[in-house]
């Protein structure tokens, strides 16, 4: 599968908004990550769906947007009409329950966005096989959900063992996507393992923002 590379707009520099949004869309990422926290699921907060529509008119990149939320049900359909072009929720979001998340996937597709769904480090993935077949991604989390800049945490890479697995067993084709702690040195680990898509903010932006991300598809 295709590389893509989905660089986190948390770590702008939002006083120098216009100029970072220029150089993305000058850059070879082909997606935008966005998360969206709400101070009750994560101890942060973020942005809201009129940030996401500014972002939608300044930029063509695909909107991959990460909810961070306790109650994806009543937000995602406003994101959606934001500009979200793939929906990612926290399966805890639904208290781990499949049939609710199958149920939400189904209104997202219905919604015709993609959907994509994760989960926070120390929730297990092999309860949610039954989400595979529904999903046009599956998110691993390789840092707790809420902040930017943190260690990657290696032991989630089972997790990318097993999706990959069994997308090759079912012949699926969801994307796997890798959020926290991608640098120059843990990207080639989450590759190995079978990550195609990978989410990068601090790494990308305290850097030459058009080099780095160059750097992450060799
Ligand atoms: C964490 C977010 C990540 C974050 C990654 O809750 O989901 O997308 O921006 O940041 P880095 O790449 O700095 O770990
Ligand atoms: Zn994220």
């Amino acid at each position: 599968m295709e590389r893509i590379i989905a660089p986190s707009v948390l770590s702008l520099d939002y006083s120098k908004m216009t100029e970072q949004i220029e150089q993305l869309n000058q850059s070879k990422a082909k997606w935008l990550h966005f998360d969206v926290m709400d101070g009750h699921f994560v101890p942060n907060i973020t942005f809201g769906p009129d940030i996401l529509k500014g972002f939608r008119k300044a930029s063509p990149l695909f909107m991959d947007v990460h909810l961070m939320i306790s109650d994806p049900e009543y937000y995602a359909p406003i994101f959606v009409k934001a500009g979200a072009d793939m929906i990612t929720f926290h399966v805890e979001s639904f208290d781990n329950d499949t049939d609710k998340c199958l149920a939400f996937m189904q209104k997202m597709q219905d919604l015709h966005v993609q959907v994509g769904f994760t989960l926070r480090p120390a929730t297990p993935i092999e309860p949610f096989e039954a989400l595979l077949e529904q999903a046009d991604m599956v998110l691993v989390m390789s840092v707790n959900p809420g902040f930017g800049g943190q260690s990657f945490m290696d032991d989630q890479l089972d997790k990318v063992r097993w999706l990959y697995k069994k997308r090759e067993e079912k012949q699926l084709n969801y994307r796997i996507e890798i959020d926290g702690g991608i640098n120059h040195e843990t990207y080639k680990k989450a590759c190995d393992a079978g990550c195609d898509t990978l989410v990068a903010g601090s790494y990308v932006f305290k850097n030459d923002i058009v080099s780095t991300i160059e750097g992450l598809l060799k």
